[in-house]
């Protein structure tokens, strides 16, 4: 077989799978689906006592989103989209005058939707208060202690 047939087979046959695989299971299909190209938005709140600043600095592989200095009650938000591939992950460094915390703030979830719950709709608020680093419960409408500071010397 020449080069050409040769490909205009293997495709053809890519194809037929393909289409197959798509009529067969719509299931799988919408799965497909989820995994990309989705608006989402984070926020990262300065929920502290007591007049403390707070120190955020947000990054993706592909993204830096700066340092900010937040006073009380301001916040830090970005919006998104998810890229087609699921990888999309943002993860930020926190600090008060004296403690820190690093954690992821947003992840394509495969298989649980821990994430995607809390933030329904695509609305991640992440809210930082003396106590620990808190994600906010859009549904049940509280804020949910999820990460503990350590200590920063
Ligand atoms: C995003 O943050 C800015 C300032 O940091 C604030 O003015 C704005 O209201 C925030 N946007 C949303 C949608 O909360």
């Amino acid at each position: 077989m020449t080069g050409s047939i040769k490909s205009s087979v293997v495709l053809f046959v890519f194809l037929a799978i393909l289409t197959l695989a798509l009529s067969s299971s719509p299931g799988k299909s919408a799965e497909i689906k989820l995994s990309g190209f989705e608006k989402w938005e984070v926020h990262v709140v300065n929920g502290l006592g007591g007049g403390k600043s707070l120190f955020v600095h947000c990054k993706s592989k592909d993204d830096d989103l700066g340092t900010h200095d937040l006073a009380i009650g301001a916040e830090v938000n970005w919006s998104f989209d998810t890229n087609y591939f699921g990888t999309t992950l943002f993860w930020c460094y926190l600090r008060t005058n004296k403690e820190h915390a690093s954690f992821d703030v947003f992840w394509v979830e495969k298989e649980h939707h821990w994430l995607a719950e809390r933030c329904m709709v695509r609305n991640c608020i992440w809210i930082a208060k003396d106590d620990g680093v808190y994600l906010k419960n859009n549904p049940q409408h509280l804020d949910e202690r999820i990460h503990n500071w350590e200590q920063a010397i």
